[in-house]
């Protein structure tokens, strides 16, 4: 179906630590690291959400060693772009000079795992070879920065993927759980056309039960893997999570009797990046060299939606 040939990632300058939030909500930098291991974020302050995810992009074309004019599809996957209209993925599509088709998809979380599962489908039907898959988000547009539940877990940031045409996609499964009350922002723009009046636009989220949404998705998601593919965990080299926090992810470790190397984060350093966030750990390991040709690599995320998203890939680059 597919092999991922290139990795990218970009994130925007300005560094909010856990002080920065000390000095605006009832926090501190103790609960905010006990409660989620966050230690910094990266805010978009300055510039554009086109702009970061074209440098994630151009970087993953040269990782990638191709062309803008060799792309046949362009899938950028994000809570909302610059604009309602152009998509994100026309934006940096023209940024980059590419040619070829490009849309947008909102799966929250799981955007990167979903646009992986389109990227294969028409893969594998012989409609496209070469396709960028860009994972931007600005949750920073969507954070309340009066609300302490809310406010400290979230960051900017954009990760990109080349794929195309090859057998190192294992297994995939996209899915959606009830619960849209659990996690949600609206646009904050009107929805009465004659009323005009502006919605409230800020991420909503009822914590507790997304963290066991999220543990639980994790842990069977990998239950079905073992099912379909006759792996256990220990077969895995690398799990790559969905960075949403440090204590989901050490919780599904410890159930899974996982050694820590094997489940690299960076939500330390960039928090909750929603879609973007397996993109740029991928992109991380990739440039130090961590992956091996023929690692096993799992990933999974879960979202807003509820949206939920694993695959089991061999590294093949
Ligand atoms: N600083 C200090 N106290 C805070 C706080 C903050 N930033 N945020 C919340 N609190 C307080 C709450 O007000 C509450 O106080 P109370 O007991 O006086 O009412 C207390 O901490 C416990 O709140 P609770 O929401 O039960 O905390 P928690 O242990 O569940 O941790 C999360 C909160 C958000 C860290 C945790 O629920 C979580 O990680 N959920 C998953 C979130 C996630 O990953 N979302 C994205 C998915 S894509």
């Amino acid at each position: 179906m597919l092999k991922i040939i290139g990795t990218g990632r970009a994130v925007p300058d300005f560094i909010a630590d856990n002080a920065f939030f000390e000095r605006l909500v009832d926090t501190s930098d103790e609960w905010i690291v006990s409660r989620t291991g966050i230690k910094t974020r990266h805010i978009l302050t300055e510039g554009s959400l086109t702009e970061l995810a074209f440098k994630a992009a151009k970087n993953a074309l040269d990782n990638a060693n191709i062309k803008p004019n060799d792309l046949d599809l362009i899938i950028c996957s994000s809570l909302q772009g610059d604009y309602i209209t152009p998509s994100l993925a026309c934006c940096v599509k023209s940024k980059i000079k590419a040619t070829c088709p490009a849309f947008d998809i909102n799966a929250a979380c799981a955007g990167f795992i979903y646009s992986l599962n389109v990227a294969a489908g028409l893969i594998k039907s012989e409609i496209y070879n070469n396709v960028l898959i860009i994972s931007a988000e600005r949750l920073s547009k969507f954070v309340d920065y009066t609300d302490r539940s809310t406010c400290v877990l979230f960051g900017d940031g954009a990760g990109a993927a080349v794929v195309t045409e090859g057998n190192a996609l294992r297994y995939i499964n996209v899915g959606t759980e009830e619960g849209i009350e659990l996690l949600f922002a609206n646009s904050g723009l009107p929805q009465n056309c004659f009323t005009k009046k502006r919605e409230q636009g800020f991420i909503t989220m009822n914590g507790p039960e997304i963290f066991k949404f999220a543990t639980q998705t994790v842990l069977s998601a990998i239950k079905d893997v073992g099912k379909r593919l006759s792996i256990k965990a220990d077969d895995i080299k690398w799990f790559l999570l969905h960075q949403a926090n440090g204590r989901i992810i050490d919780t599904i470790r410890k159930t899974l009797k996982q050694p820590q190397e094997k489940f690299p984060e960076n939500h330390s350093k960039f928090g909750n990046t929603s879609a973007a966030s397996i993109p740029m750990l991928m992109d991380e390991l990739n440039r130090e060299g961590k992956f091996k040709k023929g690692d096993l690599l799992f990933l999974s995320a879960f979202g807003g939606g509820l949206t939920k998203g694993s695959c089991v890939i061999t590294w093949d680059k």
